[in-house]
């Protein structure tokens, strides 16, 4: 008899079905995994494991999709929110924590000369481009890579207005070409160049920038007067302490950061040369909740683990280490698949052939998340993974055991 490893899992699926639309939403739907082989809920977690509902154990390389650089239930920052949650959070007037939060932000980030603190990504890849237009007083943006869930850059444009995105160009990652061309075309017209640093598009390798790739839309973006923004909502906290900014070296007049900064709680923040911030004295940016202190408590607390502990270097070298033993695996069993990435984001990608009409390679796929899923390690199939600093050398060890055994598989099944 099939042992039924996720009954508890599947039965709120059902329930959840009666009440949220699809029974779940967004990013989090089975079929974005493996259906059937990826539990459906989580119970709880503590520093880089959880529990689904059914009380299966993992060791998590999603993060909550980004935001949990330090660990779940992390004590350090949990403490510092609980206790500014006791004392009120929630007020008619802004707190002091902000200026603080703000001050620390600015020593981190080379961009940052004034900061805006927003509650996500999108709210802040959104203000970005709203202080973009109020400072130039032009309408066109040039955008590379996802950045959120509003109209203006929603990757399904279903329910959005073709008029909401008629300024919104796209251009193509490392292709310099392309960004000219629109400049060109539009000149004088274009408030900013939106792009995430390093690209990191759902199922495909992430890509590093060509050499003088970022420095020369930086060159362009100055040559007239159009603002450059970097959207490090993954990268930012994660590739260096300064984000992609200061690993690669370029510094935009705009960064937009969100996900690590509160290790789950929920903040974004714009920040940005003096001036260009200034435009939103003109502009209208607020929402009842930006105002709340816990999640900046929260980020202080995180950016306080970051200076002090040896967060960055940690999950630097887990993620070589990860990345390097896949890469042995790959070539020890002879497997069409491609480490990518910067260690603290890796990523597995199986290689697609156009002359194969059987599709191996999502076989391969398949084989391999369900063994992975199985064995206690939680990767996702088509969004790359995150290290966590509370994973451990046995974590990544136990990892490459448990893939080691899926490449097995793999060659025996679909060689
Ligand atoms: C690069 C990037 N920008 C913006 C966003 C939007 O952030 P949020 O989901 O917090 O609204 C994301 C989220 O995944 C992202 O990866």
């Amino acid at each position: 008899m099939e042992i039924k490893r996720f009954p508890k899992s599947e039965a709120a699926y059902e329930a959840g079905k009666k009440v949220i639309p699809g029974g779940v939403i967004g990013t989090r739907r089975p079929e974005n995994f493996v259906p059937g082989a990826y539990p459906l809920y989580i119970k709880e977690g503590k520093g880089a494991h959880f529990k689904d509902l059914d009380g299966n154990e993992y060791i998590d390389y999603l993060a909550g999709f980004g935001p949990v650089l330090l660990g779940h239930a992390y004590e350090a920052v949990d403490n510092a929110a609980i206790e500014r949650i006791r004392r009120g959070f929630c007020f008619d007037l802004s707190q002091d924590i902000q200026n603080t939060l703000a001050e620390k932000v600015i020593e981190f980030i080379p961009c940052a000369e004034r900061v805006i603190f927003v509650l996500s990504g999108s709210d802040a890849t959104t203000a970005a481009i709203r202080l973009a237009r109020a400072y130039t007083g032009r309408d066109k943006i040039l955008k590379s890579g996802y950045s959120g869930w509003h109209d203006w850059c929603v990757p399904i444009p279903t329910g959005v207005p073709a008029k909401a995105r008629e300024d919104i160009l796209p251009f193509i990652y490392n292709d310099i070409a392309s960004v000219e061309t629109a400049m060109e075309k539009h000149k004088g017209q274009v408030a900013a160049i939106i792009l995430t640093p390093l690209a990191h598009e759902y199922n495909h390798p992430l890509e590093f920038p060509q050499e003088g790739f970022l420095q020369k839309l930086r060159d362009i973006t100055k040559a007239e007067g159009t603002l450059l923004i970097f959207d490090e909502v993954r990268t930012g906290f994660r590739l260096a302490r300064g984000g992609a900014q200061e690993y690669f070296g370029v510094t935009p007049d705009i960064g937009v950061f969100g996900k690590a900064i509160g290790n789950g709680y929920p903040i974004g923040m714009v920040t940005g040369s003096n001036d260009v911030m200034m435009a939103n004295q003109k502009a209208y940016i607020s929402s009842t909740f930006f105002y709340n202190s816990f999640p900046m408590t929260a980020a202080l607390a995180v950016l306080k683990e970051i200076e002090g502990e040896n967060v960055l270097p940690h999950i630097w070298r887990l993620g070589e280490k990860l990345q390097k033993g896949m890469k042995d695996l790959l070539s020890k069993y002879e497997i069409p698949a491609e480490v990518s990435g910067p260690p603290p984001m890796p990523f597995l990608t199986f290689k697609s052939d156009k002359s194969d009409p059987q599709k191996k390679h999502q076989a391969r796929r398949r084989i391999f998340f369900t063994e992975v899923i199985a064995n206690g390690v939680f990767l996702h199939p088509f969004h790359h993974w995150y290290i966590i600093y509370t994973h451990t050398d046995e974590d990544i060890e136990k990892t490459l055991a448990v893939m080691e055994k899926a490449m097995m598989k793999i060659k025996a099944q679909v060689p």
